[in-house]
């Protein structure tokens, strides 16, 4: 087992990495909260397939444990949820001195790690990640939120767990398509960690899809601890640090909701990687022969994602009014070659549409 500290401003809290962690961990996952009531928001898919799991980490549980099962999918990723769990809570007594479990992938995380950062304001979450997604990103650095209306965690907060607990056996019953959604995240780390990753990444990310253990362990570890070095010095995205992780987002998050969230937010990030490397390369940040050694990882998955046919003037203005952006420019974050980042870059219109354009074409039947 594997432990990393995450030194944030607002809370110092370990990362466990391991096979069984939570089976291992279940008689101290009280302690490591500081509690003895808690609610486990528990997305129904996993509860079904690890369900003597589960159950055997709630039986080591002390208190009360309320458990919340939804079917977690980005609609579910909603006020009408938050009032579901809230309403429940109420119901069950759930105080001040009680916490929160989130044991799902990024939609659960994000979903209960929210509840619990204004439910009695504020009470303490343990995180369990089930996907790869999860595993490398978003239960690491605190970003908690819902959806509202048309955009993707509009509503939300900072608010770090009390601990986040990576149990690597989840892995096993991922199927090909969320394996892959992680890998998308994993490539991202690459290109921000270094070429000597991304080129480890580019050689060996078949082996995710043969549940190869050490090349996934190798990967949730260097991934979280790049992203829980920056969020330690960069927690709230003020000094402009955090900002790097949000590489291909601004596309990706566009690319969701322009395809109706029929593409699922990995796939998306890998699509939006690629427009943001045709954008570095257009605004004569990243010379061709880069743009060509990273695109060529990119392309291997042009088989596996598949994007109906999309509308780039409606990318476009969905990315306009992004809330990273500035008055009147799209900021993005790009880069010169992989670990060398350029954050706050501004491009036009023109050269957005070139970006969706070029990025897309692989991925489009
Ligand atoms: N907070 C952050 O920093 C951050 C970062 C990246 C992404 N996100 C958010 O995360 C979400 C995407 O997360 P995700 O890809 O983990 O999606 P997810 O939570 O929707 O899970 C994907 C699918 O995998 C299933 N699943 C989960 N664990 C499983 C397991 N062990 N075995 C089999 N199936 C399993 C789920 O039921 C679901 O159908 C998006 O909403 C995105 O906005 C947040």
């Amino acid at each position: 087992m594997k432990k990393i500290n995450i030194n944030a401003p607002s809370r110092n809290y370990d990362v466990f990495i391991g096979n069984n962690v939570i089976n291992k961990y279940s008689s101290k996952i009280n302690s490591l909260a500081g509690y003895n009531d808690s609610i486990i928001i528990v997305d129904s898919n996993v509860y079904r397939l690890h369900k003597e799991k589960i159950e055997s980490m709630i039986k080591g549980l002390k208190g009360n444990v309320v458990v919340y099962k939804f079917k977690a999918d980005e609609k579910n990723k909603s006020l009408d949820s938050l009032k579901k769990i809230f309403d429940l809570m109420l119901r069950k007594n759930l105080g001040r001195s009680s916490f929160l479990i989130a044991l799902g992938g990024g939609i659960t995380g994000d979903l209960g790690g929210f509840a619990a950062s204004v439910y009695a304001r504020g009470i303490g979450y343990i995180h369990i990640p089930t996907t790869l997604l999860a595993m490398v990103d978003s239960a690491i650095g605190g970003k908690t939120g819902i959806n509202y209306g048309h955009t993707k965690n509009i509503i939300g907060s900072f608010y770090q767990p009390e601990s986040v607990l990576i149990d690597t056996e989840f892995i096993k019953t991922l199927p090909r398509d969320e394996l892959l959604c992680g890998l998308g995240e994993v490539i991202k780390y690459g290109l921000l960690i270094g070429d000597d990753f991304f080129d480890y990444v580019a050689k060996n990310y078949r082996k995710a899809f043969d549940y190869n253990y050490s090349f996934l362990n190798k990967v949730i570890r260097e991934s979280v601890s790049l992203k829980g070095s920056i969020v330690e010095k960069d927690e709230n995205e003020k000094s402009g640090l955090r900002k790097i992780l949000n590489l291909g987002h601004t596309f990706a998050h566009a690319i969701e909701v322009e395809q109706n969230h029929k593409i699922k937010h990995g796939q998306a990030v890998i699509a939006g990687i690629a427009c943001a490397l045709h954008l570095s390369n257009k605004l004569g940040m990243m010379n061709d022969e880069y743009l060509e050694k990273y695109l060529s990882l990119i392309i291997e998955f042009r088989n596996e994602i598949k994007l109906k046919q999309y509308n780039p003037e409606t990318l476009y203005k969905i990315m306009f009014r992004d809330k990273k952006n500035k008055k009147g420019s799209i900021n993005f974050v790009l880069l010169e070659k992989a670990g060398k980042l350029i954050i706050d870059a501004e491009a036009d219109k023109r050269d957005a549409l070139y970006a969706i354009n070029n990025g897309l074409q692989y991925f489009c039947e």
